[in-house]
């Protein structure tokens, strides 16, 4: 039997956020349906940030009220305060994500506060999670790099790590948010962050931009990482990261996981279709896939 790796997908979330068109509801719940059949465990849906900082995410609730929900796929949402996780409760998302900075530069950029003053914020957050009996997961942004400070150390990674598994996060997923990562930089970041989070409630984040996110992939297999972010078609960016293009493309990414003999559980045609869609999307046309 082959090991089984998951790729969490992103598109809707990640993927969509930092377009410039402001796609129309009806487009992005018709991507998630078409997601919702590809056979993913986890689909990231929604975002309920300011839409004063995030315009494209500002009918995130219409969305998960629109979507049809697929038997035995969570689908998750941001949260980067009490108020987003309130209306992500109120959505009926499965799993929230809280959303740290291994940097102070980017943690001012895109939650406009220190990352002590962002960990304060996120505990309630998380102590409301635990209440409710919905999962959370923990998100550390510039890993290795980041557009305002430069090169990040990897015991700064370790250490917001450790302070999101102590918040309760079941997994952090680590972001190479601008996807600069060299495959050394990434590997000493994973053996830091290995000191406070094993393995198995590890995910990797890595963007495209710089064309390494698969070779950084492979590096944190070889760590011992089986879950994996990615986005149809490699949609994406972030949009208080000047220059990260987009999210690692889901279909590259299963493709080269099942070249490498792990099975991801995605139908290679379904999720060729919702590529489609999600690039159609992306330039501006209305998506034909279903
Ligand atoms: P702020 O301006 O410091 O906050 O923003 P505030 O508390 O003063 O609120 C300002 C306004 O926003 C107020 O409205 C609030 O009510 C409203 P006003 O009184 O001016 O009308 N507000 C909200 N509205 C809706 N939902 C909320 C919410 N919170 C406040 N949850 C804040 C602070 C955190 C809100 C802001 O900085 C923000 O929304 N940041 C999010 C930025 C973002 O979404 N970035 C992209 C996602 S992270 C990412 O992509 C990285 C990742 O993929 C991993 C990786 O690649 O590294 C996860
Ligand atoms: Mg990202």
């Amino acid at each position: 039997m082959p090991e089984f790796v998951e790729i969490v997908e992103m598109g809707p979330r990640d993927g969509l956020q930092n377009e410039k068109r402001l796609i129309p509801t009806e487009e992005k719940i018709a991507l998630i349906n078409a997601l919702n059949r590809v056979g993913f465990r986890r689909i990231e849906v929604a975002s309920f940030v300011s839409p004063k900082w995030v315009p494209q995410m500002a009918d995130s609730a219409a969305v998960m009220a629109g979507m049809t929900r697929a038997p035995g796929v969570r689908y998750m949402a941001l949260t980067p305060n009490l108020k987003g996780y309130e209306a992500a409760r109120a959505a009926r998302a499965d799993e929230v994500a809280i959303f740290a900075s291994a940097s102070e530069g980017f943690s001012k950029a895109n939650l406009n506060c220190t990352i002590a003053e962002s960990l304060e914020r996120f505990r309630p957050v998380a102590e409301a999670a635990r209440a409710d009996g919905i999962a959370l997961r923990g998100y550390v942004s510039v890993v290795t790099d980041c557009p305002y400070d430069g090169a990040v150390a990897p015991q700064a990674v370790a250490r917001v790590t450790a302070e999101l598994r102590e918040m309760g996060c079941h997994e952090v997923s680590l972001g190479d948010t601008i996807g600069q990562g060299r495959l050394e930089r990434v590997d000493a970041m994973l053996s830091a962050v290995l000191e406070e989070m094993p393995a198995d409630r590890l995910a990797g984040h890595y963007h495209d931009t710089a064309g390494r996110a698969l070779a950084n992939i492979e590096v944190s297999l070889a760590r011992g990482l089986r879950v994996f972010d990615a986005a149809v078609g490699g949609l994406g960016g972030c949009p208080y990261a000047p220059g990260a293009a987009g999210n690692v493309a889901t279909e590259a990414v299963a493709a080269r996981l099942g070249a490498l003999g792990y099975d991801t559980g995605l139908d290679p045609a379904l999720l060729a279709a919702a590529a489609a869609m999600a690039r159609a999307m992306r330039s501006g046309q209305e998506g034909t896939a279903e």
